[in-house]
């Protein structure tokens, strides 16, 4: 049965390559319908206006209370017809007041396989443990950080040699694929949440892929 695209703001803080990824990836599932930062100066502002897509800035630098910058980026979503909020890049951690407006609803991507490495270096991590995999994680986003119910994990070899930047680089080819494909998912209502569970459920991806 045919529905209209799930509008989303993606809310980023820098380069925007994930943003760039989504918008790509056309989709009859989802719709950006604003990209909202916390810096003025993210790099993926410019991307946004490059593809027509309303930008806001909700400068985290001027806000003194989490729960109040958390307020200020829900009040811009919903203003913009926003039912979920993809972060893409996004380096600040919201207040549950965001959870409460948008239940089930907040989808993160994370460069490292949780629940190793949460965090904000979670490549360096992973190299200073000596992995030999590390990956992507997409997840639901609750009041802890890098700890929501988990939708999807592809693993990254790591490679003798590997620096944070190679190592980042081979992970974030890997977002690039899996973070559209969940939005596009969840834009189609195929996920559902049981616990820390999820499920999916359309047979293109039970048992499989995920
Ligand atoms: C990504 O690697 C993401 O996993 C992490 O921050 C990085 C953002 O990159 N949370 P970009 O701004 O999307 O290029």
């Amino acid at each position: 049965m045919p529905h209209a695209p799930l509008p989303l703001a993606v809310l980023v803080s820098g380069t925007g390559s994930n943003l760039q990824a989504l918008i790509d990836c056309p989709s009859d599932d989802f719709s950006i319908c604003v990209v909202i930062s916390d810096r003025p100066d993210a790099a993926a502002l410019a991307r946004a206006r490059g593809a027509g897509i309303p930008t806001h800035v909700v400068d985290w630098s001027t806000c003194t209370l989490r729960h109040e910058f958390t307020s200020a980026v829900c009040d811009a979503a919903e203003g913009f017809g926003a039912q979920g909020l993809i972060l893409a890049g996004f380096m600040r951690i919201l207040a549950p007041g965001a959870m409460e407006r948008f239940p089930d609803a907040i989808i993160n991507v994370h460069p490292a396989l949780l629940p190793s490495f949460p965090g904000g270096h979670a490549v360096e991590h992973a190299l200073a443990h000596g992995v030999t995999f590390t990956g992507v994680t997409v997840h639901f986003v609750d009041e802890q950080v890098d700890h929501g119910p988990i939708i999807s994990q592809r693993p990254v070899p790591v490679y003798d040699g590997d620096d944070a930047f190679s190592l980042h680089e081979r992970i974030q080819s890997v977002e690039h694929q899996l973070l559209p494909e969940v939005v596009a998912a969840f834009g189609r209502g195929d996920l559902s949440v049981e616990g820390r569970h999820v499920r999916w459920n359309s047979t293109v991806n039970a048992g499989g892929s995920r």
